[in-house]
This record gives structure tokens, C-alpha cells and sequence, in this order.
């Protein structure tokens, strides 16, 4: 009984000690007085914020909010300011919160939660409001560009707190100029950047994207892409379909051209004149088919290519070679090819004669195994037993043929 009266007492003096700590905490902060806390806000514009004051310790003291303008919102839980976007979210005594809806640029500013002891104690938090970048657009692209021309073009959007802007084409181009003005109404900013480049033909077709990254778009960033369109002269090369032209065969010449716009069509000429034979050569498109060679049809063949730009050309040097020279270019090959068939026939009557020679070996031991009951016998009836002996020699022989 008594012990368990003292363990009783232990747990009541545990828990006076628990409670007298935690009093004494309390105390402490209680000490150093009643105050509210306030933290800073920001949001995209349109949204709604919630502004937050709390007093851990607060002995009924009433609590307000009031705006940048100085105008109370909020004093406990009665609303002082008409303005519809504003509204309680919870009043104690421990807490003010009231959220402002449909948020505007307008809205930014120093807001203050005081507490009404004496003297007055307040605190502030900011609200920061994120204007939305508008879409970017790119100008100063005229279509179309000449090569070797300088290009300059510009990104701009505005609508927001500084936005970053960054150019792209298959990766991201980083010597820009980028500029920042401040909008009249002082809570927007316009931003620009420029890219300089001189052009060329590698650029035709690219898509350059300007790309603006801000905080309020929620890593989506919005683009503008503009696909350059670069003009230049031609470039022109000619594809033979083989690389050994031989008489009586055909020939297709291919000329290969590029150029922007795309020259079309192609002129084919031979030794600075007209085509000979239209029969046998035949223009369609690019290419220049001739149906079947003539030692005649040597010469310098030239295919030109035009645009609104310029002019280019490239130039075949034809040859046509005799088909019965080329077989007695390739004589040696011919040396070489009978003497391989030599060494197969020669080793092939080689490998003949020695079987030939084994077999012929095997035939006589058989000869030899019949012949003996004949030989040893003294007359003709011993020599058919023997005979049949010998069947069965011939038996194994079988066998041995097997
Ligand atoms: C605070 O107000 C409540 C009623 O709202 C009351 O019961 C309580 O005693 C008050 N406390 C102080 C410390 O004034
Ligand atoms: C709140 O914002 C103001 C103004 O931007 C700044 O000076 C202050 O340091 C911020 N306070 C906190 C706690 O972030
Ligand atoms: C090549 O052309 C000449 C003259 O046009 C002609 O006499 C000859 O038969 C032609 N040869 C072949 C292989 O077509
Ligand atoms: C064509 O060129 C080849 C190689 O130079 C030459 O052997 C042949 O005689 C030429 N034929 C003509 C008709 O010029």
C-alpha cells in the first residue's frame, strides 16, 4: 500500500514537473511578450493569396490586417474594407487569416498585421505579385535573306517582373544582347533580346526558337520560333552511273544541283555546244541518258545550273573505253585463272591415282584368299570344298567391302 502510494506520488510529481516546464516555457516566451508573425507571400497574378498573423500568446488582444494603402481589411473577424476578392479565412485569438482573390500587380505591396496592445505591435509581410509574361514574338525577319547577309532579330515580351529570354536553334545560342525597360505603370517590365549573325546556307530551314523562362510559368516556358529562309546560289556536281565507261553500254549522268531557290532545270552541253545525237542521248530532269556509247561521244560534258542568285557548273570528262582492250587488260587475270586450274586438275589426278593405287591393293589381297583352295588342292572335288572355303573368305571380303 505504501509503496504504491509513493509510486502514485512519483507520477504526480512527474507530471507537476512536466507542467512546470512547460509553464516556464510559456513563461519565457510570454516574457518576452505577445507579438505576431507575419510571412512574406508571393503569387501569380490572378491567383489568390492568403496573408497569415499569429500570436502564440495572446490574452484577448484584438488583431488587424491592413493593406499597403494603410486601409484596414480585416479587424478580428469583422471586415472593414469593401472589397469582394477580400475574405476571412480564420479569426481567433491566436490567428488572423484573410485571403485577396483575383490577384492584380496592383495588389503588391507592404501588407501589416498589427496587434492592439500597448504599445501596438506589428508586423509586415510583402506580397509579391507575378505578372505573367506575355507570348514572345521575334522581328526583324525579312523573307527572304541572301547569304552572306547579317540577320538580326529580336524577342520581346513584357507583362512581368523581368523575364529571362534565351535563343535557341538545335542548341542554345548565347551571344545575345539583352535588354529591360520598366513599363510606365512601373510594375511591368518589357524585355528584349537581340541576335546578330551573318548567314548562310547551312541556316536555311533552321527554326530559331526565342524561349522565355519566368517563375510565374510554372516550368513552361513560352516560345516564339521563326524558320529562317536563306537564298543562295547554286551548287552543282555531276554522278556518273559507272565508274568504267565502256563502248555499246549506256551512261546516265545525274547533276546534282542545290540551291535556294532550287535551280531547275539544268543545262547539259558537250565540248561548249549543243548535245550530238538526241537519239541516243536523252535529257529528262537531271539526268543526261545515253543509251549506248560511241568511242565518239568522248569529250567534256558540262551541266549548269541557274537560280534568280546566280549561276554554277560542274564538268565530266568522258572516256569511252574499248570493251576488247578492257579483255586484254585483263589478260593476266585470264594467266592467273588457268594457271589456279591447272593446280586443281593437276591435284585432282593426283588424288585419282592414288585411290586408284589403294583400291588396287585391297583387289589383289582378294584375288590371293580365292586362289588358295584352288591352288592347295590335290583334285577337283577338294579344290570345290575348298572352294566353298573360300566363299566364306569371299563372305568376309564382303564384309570387309562393307
Ligand atoms: C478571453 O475571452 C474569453 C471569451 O471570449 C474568456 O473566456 C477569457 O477569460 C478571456 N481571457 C482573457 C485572458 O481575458
Ligand atoms: C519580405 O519581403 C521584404 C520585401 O521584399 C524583404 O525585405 C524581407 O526581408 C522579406 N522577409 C522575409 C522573412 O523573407
Ligand atoms: C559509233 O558511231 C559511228 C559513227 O556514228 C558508227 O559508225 C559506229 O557504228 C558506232 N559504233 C557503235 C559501237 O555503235
Ligand atoms: C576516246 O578516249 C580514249 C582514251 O583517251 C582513246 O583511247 C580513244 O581513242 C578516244 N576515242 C576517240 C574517238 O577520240
Amino acid at each position: 500500500m505504501i509503496w504504491k502510494r509513493s509510486a502514485v506520488l512519483r507520477f504526480y510529481s512527474v507530471c507537476g514537473l512536466l507542467l512546470q516546464a512547460a509553464a516556464s516555457k510559456n513563461k519565457v516566451k510570454g516574457s518576452q511578450g505577445q507579438f505576431p508573425l507575419t510571412q512574406n507571400v508571393t503569387v501569380v497574378e490572378g491567383g489568390t493569396a492568403i496573408l497569415t498573423c499569429r500570436v502564440d500568446q495572446n490574452d484577448n488582444t484584438s488583431l488587424q490586417w491592413s493593406n499597403p494603402a494603410q486601409q484596414t481589411l480585416y479587424f478580428d473577424d469583422k471586415k472593414a474594407l469593401r472589397d469582394n476578392r477580400i475574405e476571412l479565412v480564420r479569426a481567433s485569438w491566436h490567428e488572423l487569416s484573410i485571403s485577396v482573390s483575383d490577384v492584380s500587380l496592383s495588389d503588391e505591396g507592404q501588407y501589416t498585421c498589427s496587434l492592439f496592445t500597448m504599445p501596438v505591435k506589428t508586423s509586415k509581410a510583402y506580397l509579391t505579385v507575378l505578372g505573367v509574361p506575355e507570348k514572345p514574338q521575334i522581328s526583324g525577319f525579312s523573307s527572304p535573306v541572301m547569304e552572306g547577309d547579317l540577320m538580326q532579330l529580336t524577342c520581346k515580351t513584357s507583362g512581368s517582373k523581368p523575364a529571362d529570354i534565351r535563343w535557341f536553334n538545335d542548341k542554345e545560342i548565347k551571344d545575345v544582347k539583352y535588354l529591360k525597360e520598366e513599363d510606365a505603370n512601373r510594375k511591368t517590365f518589357t524585355v528584349s533580346s537581340t541576335l546578330d549573325f551573318r548567314v548562310d546556307r547551312s541556316d536555311d530551314g533552321v527554326a530559331v526558337i526565342c524561349r522565355v523562362d519566368h517563375e510565374s510559368l510554372n516550368a513552361t516556358p513560352q516560345v516564339a520560333m521563326q524558320v529562317l529562309e536563306i537564298h543562295y546560289t547554286p551548287s552543282v556536281k555531276i554522278i556518273p552511273s559507272t565508274p568504267f565507261p565502256q563502248e555499246g553500254q549506256p551512261l546516265i549522268l545525274t547533276c546534282e544541283s542545290k540551291g535556294k531557290p532550287l535551280p531547275e532545270p539544268v543545262l547539259w552541253t558537250k565540248d561548249g555546244g549543243e548535245l550530238p545525237d538526241p537519239d541516243r542521248m536523252v535529257v529528262s530532269g537531271r539526268e543526261l541518258n545515253i543509251l549506248f556509247l560511241n568511242k565518239t561521244d568522248n569529250g567534256t560534258y558540262r551541266c549548269e545550273a541557274t537560280n534568280t542568285i546566280g549561276q554554277s557548273s560542274a564538268e565530266y570528262v568522258l572516256i569511252v573505253h574499248d570493251p576488247n582492250a578492257l579483255a586484254g587488260q585483263t589478260g593476266p587475270d585470264h594467266a592467273l585463272i588457268g594457271g589456279i586450274v591447272a593446280v586443281v586438275v593437276f591435284v585432282t589426278l593426283c588424288s585419282i591415282f592414288l585411290l586408284g593405287r589403294y583400291l588396287a591393293r585391297h583387289k589383289g589381297t582378294y584375288l590371293t584368299n580365292e586362289a588358295k583352295g584352288a591352288e592347295d588342292a590335290p583334285d577337283a572335288d577338294t579344290a570345290i570344298i575348298n572352294a566353298e572355303g573360300s566363299q566364306v573368305n569371299a563372305e568376309e571380303k564382303k564384309e570387309y567391302f562393307i
